[in-house]
């Protein structure tokens, strides 16, 4: 246990993730932002001066990780940087801790865990090697509507008809707001990888009792298909190339912008479960919608992200500025719209970082860790082995270490 009562935090990136997470901090006891590292020296002062305006943390920008790290004000770091960065950063990570540069008590890292399984299982060999508590950021798994949802459906419905047989889990909106989730390489693959870890994972503990382990159910069998549906048509290969940069390139490397996959699980008593999931980045509706659904013998819950605020009606006679004030990834500014009170807490930032800041104070290894995120990569990868052998997959495939998505490879053709 660390002898502080609060905790300094450091943030690896700046960009849209870490912003996010400054915003749920609002609603984080007993820990402090007090550090951010990037690349990009100014972005970084300017992320960390956006932790200071919300009174989050004395934040100040760091010339490199090593140096928060060597930092004693810094007890704990997440990981927010692009998928290609992992390894090399938690590297710097673990070269830093055991050269005895500084210490940390824990660290927390963004999904996904990597790009692919080899890259996951060297993320846990070097949290292990570095001997600090890990946490793995699945930011769903802690909405408050799934958890009440979860407790409920449990106790009154699971307890008197029986446990709950099929989960549904689709998370879509209408495309990333940076150029390297585009690029399969960089990225580890289209929305099957960036969007589906999040299904995976929420589907999976909505069928898992409340109090047991999560291997208390176990894949036996995936399949899954993708596609590009929209933005490989030339029109939005275009639209593509104009807002993200020629390193985008639709026509000569596409990746998948839809992705179903199904895993069946049994139970304990060897019962069927059925997950069914769904992502794309070919959605245009208000904004990110997630929608999940879970079904048991005489009781179902069901939940929709842009449905469960307040909405505005807009006349066309109004022609604001585009924004995304409303909701994220919002695609209109006219019409009746959602409105997300608070996203930050509805997406489940606020309850995961409050979560995870307190295990890492107590000195409590967390249950959700990088042992987690590399669990959720090996699902993923087995979808992407079933989308291209068009068929089901039994658990666990051979050659799953090695296996790398056609579309990280730039040679996928949908
Ligand atoms: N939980 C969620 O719902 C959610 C949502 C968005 C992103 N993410 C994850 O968070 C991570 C970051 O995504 P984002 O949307 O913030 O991306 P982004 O492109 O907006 O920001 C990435 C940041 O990383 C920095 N960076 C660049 N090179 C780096 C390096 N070598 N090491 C570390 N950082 C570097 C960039 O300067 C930038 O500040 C990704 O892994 C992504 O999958 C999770």
């Amino acid at each position: 246990m660390t002898s502080k009562q609060r905790l300094g935090v450091g943030f690896i990136g700046s960009g849209f993730i870490t912003r996010f997470h400054l915003q749920s901090w609002l609603g984080v006891r007993d820990a402090d932002v007090l550090g951010i590292w990037s690349p990009n020296r100014s972005r970084a002062g300017e992320t960390a001066a956006l932790a200071r305006t919300l009174g989050v943390g004395e934040a100040r920008p760091y010339a490199s990780i090593t140096e928060m790290i060597a930092d004693p004000a810094i007890d704990a770091l997440w990981i927010c940087g692009p998928n290609h960065r992992r390894v090399e950063n938690l590297e710097e990570i673990v070269a830093a801790l055991q050269s005895g540069r500084g210490t940390l008590v824990g660290i927390a890292c963004e999904k996904p865990l990597a790009r692919n399984v080899a890259e996951a299982t060297r993320c846990v060999e070097l949290i292990r090697q570095s001997g600090v508590l890990h946490a793995y950021l699945e930011d769903q798994l802690f909405l408050p509507p799934l958890i009440r949802g979860r407790t409920i459906a449990w106790s009154r419905g699971a307890s008197l008809s029986g446990r709950p047989y099929l989960a549904r889990a689709a998370e879509e909106h209408s495309g990333p707001h940076m150029p390297w989730f585009w690029q399969g390489d960089l990225q580890g693959g289209g929305v099957l990888n960036d969007m589906m870890c999040h299904s995976v994972a929420v589907s999976r503990q909505l069928l898992t009792e409340p109090g047991k382990p999560r291997d208390s159910i176990r894949p036996v069998k995936i399949s899954a298909q993708i596609h590009s549906l929209k933005w490989s048509r030339p029109e939005y290969t275009r639209v593509l190339r104009e807002t993200m940069g020629s390193q985008v390139d639709y026509e000569k490397r596409p990746s998948e912008d839809f992705a179903r996959a199904t895993i069946e699980y049994v139970d304990e008593a060897g019962r069927p479960l059925i997950a069914e999931m769904t992502t794309s980045w070919s959605y245009v509706g208000a904004g990110l919608r997630l929608s999940t659904e879970l079904l048991g013998p005489e009781y179902s819950l069901a939940y929709n992200s842009l449905q469960s605020g307040a909405q505005i009606f807009l006349s066309r006679r109004l022609q604001g500025g585009a924004g995304e004030d409303l909701v994220e990834k919002q695609n209109a500014e006219q019409g009746l719209m959602p409105i997300v009170g608070n996203e930050a807490a509805e997406y489940g930032y606020e309850n995961e970082n409050r979560h995870f800041v307190q295990c890492f104070l107590a000195g409590r290894q967390p249950e959700l860790n990088f042992q987690d995120g590399l669990e959720v990569v090996e699902l993923l990868m087995a979808a992407y082995m079933s989308a291209e052998q068009g068929r089901a997959i039994a658990w666990r495939p051979a050659g799953l270490e090695s296996f790398v998505p056609a579309v990280a490879q730039g040679t996928w053709k949908p």
